[in-house]
């Protein structure tokens, strides 16, 4: 059964505790950690956006691969860089991918990277030889002093999808709904999203509803066969509420025990949402800190993309899955990071590129392998750092 390969993710090196930010705000810190469940949001410095971090996230992903078998690279993302170019030409370029490999990029709010899952599902089902990388990277960001400032965040996940995967089997079935609806956009000419916050989050519980409901019509597993649930989390306690709709659905009268969710939240709670990778991290955090054997436990999923599209599917965990993740480096990397001031993250949000495509040099921040240095002649130019020589010699080396 074609499934998930790989999977591993990136967020940048900086980040803002919400104690913080409620601090500033004069709120008490519980809404965020407690009401929203977040204690932290990453935040990217003026020197990284959804290409660094996209190749940051794949670099992993790829060690020891042949690239010669990755024949497309699927990018989801509500970030967009250029209304033309996709962003993953400029990834497939720093990580010197084959030129046999075809590049797009797809989009549908958050749940767009579930379209790319799928896309690739169906590509190397035909082509068992033939692998697909899927990236989502997104940089989650709403106005200062609105509402939806504390559930921002950042960062990107890589897939890596084959015929025979390592991590986990995704199941044909799947439910979903689609509504025309304004709960959250963004409009061209903005760089922070509009959102009627809970409209959205009636919105999220609708689409859970009909998406089970589709996925049960088209021979989904029942709840109860059903041991974890992963869900978009665009604040975990948003994951809370979407179990107990989903509960009350399948009329589950068991007792419910936190560990059922809460393996899966620890890497979003002190990331924030991160749009279309927020679900696959909920899923990596899932397989990465659990300390049970969750070998062929069937694991439910809910994507919802505002806008609105829901859907619901699931996977089977694969046998051994726990010699080929990232739990040590994912942590390390999370615990790696510098917290920025009150005044630190005002000046990154603030930061702008020039809109008249004049040369532009950004100051270098701590960031990855990779780093955008600035824009000449409307173009965005990007730099390996001498971390990233080193990373990538091992990528073909190894192939
Ligand atoms: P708000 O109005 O600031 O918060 O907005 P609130 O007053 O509703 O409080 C939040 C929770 O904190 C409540 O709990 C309070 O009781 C609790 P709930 O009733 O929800 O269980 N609370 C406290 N708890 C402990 N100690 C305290 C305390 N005070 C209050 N002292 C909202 C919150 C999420 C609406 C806002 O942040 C927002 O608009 N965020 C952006 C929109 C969003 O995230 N929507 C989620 C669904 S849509 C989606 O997931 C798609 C998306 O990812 C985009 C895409 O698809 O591309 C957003």
């Amino acid at each position: 059964m074609p499934g998930i390969d790989r999977l591993s993710f990136y967020v940048p090196k900086y980040y803002l505790d919400m104690k913080t930010l409620a601090s500033e705000r004069g709120i008490d810190p519980g809404k965020f950690y407690i009401g929203i469940g977040q204690e932290a949001m990453s935040i990217s410095p003026p020197d990284e956006d959804v290409v660094t971090m996209a190749a940051n996230a794949a670099l992993q992903c790829l060690e020891g691969e042949d690239n010669q078998t990755i024949r497309s690279l699927i990018f989801a993302t509500e970030s967009g860089i250029d209304q033309s170019k996709a962003a993953g030409i400029y990834v497939h370029s720093l990580l010197g991918l084959p030129s046999t490999c075809q590049v797009f990029e797809v989009k549908q709010a958050c749940c767009s990277s579930t379209m790319a899952l799928y896309a690739a599902l169906d590509r190397v089902a035909r082509r068992p030889e033939q692998k697909v990388l899927v990236i989502a990277s997104d940089i989650a960001r709403y106005g200062i002093g609105t509402a939806g400032e504390p559930t921002q965040g950042a960062g990107a996940v890589a897939m890596l999808v084959s015929a025979k995967p390592r991590l986990v089997d995704i199941m044909p079935q799947s439910g979903s709904f689609t509504e025309d609806v304004m709960d959250f956009w963004r409009p061209n000419y903005l760089d922070e999203a509009l959102v009627d916050g809970k409209f959205s989050i009636r919105m999220y519980l609708k689409a859970l509803t009909h998406a089970w409901n589709d996925f049960q019509n088209d021979g989904g597993a029942p709840f109860a066969e059903l041991s974890r649930f992963c869900y978009h989390q665009p604040f975990t306690k948003m994951a809370h509420k979407a179990h107990r709709a989903l509960r009350n659905l399948a009329n589950d009268d068991q007792e419910f025990h936190n560990s059922i969710l809460e393996t899966g939240l620890r890497y979003n709670r002190r990331i924030g949402n991160t749009y279309t990778a927020s679900l696959y991290i909920n899923l990596c955090s899932l397989l990465e800190q659990e300390k049970d054997d969750l070998t062929h436990d069937k694991v439910g999923m809910f994507s919802y993309g505002s806008g609105c599209v829901g859907t619901y599917f699931h996977g089977a965990v694969r046998p051994g899955y726990h010699k080929h993740h990232f739990g040590d480096i994912h942590e390390a990397m999370l615990d790696d990071r510098i917290e920025l001031t009150y005044d630190e993250y005002t000046s990154f949000y603030e930061h702008q590129l020039p809109i008249d495509g004049s040369a532009y040099s950004i100051d270098a921040y701590e960031t990855g392998a990779f780093r955008l240095a600035g824009i000449q002649e409307h173009q965005r130019c990007y730099e390996r750092s001498a971390a990233c020589a080193a990373a990538l010699k091992k990528l073909h080396g190894a192939a």
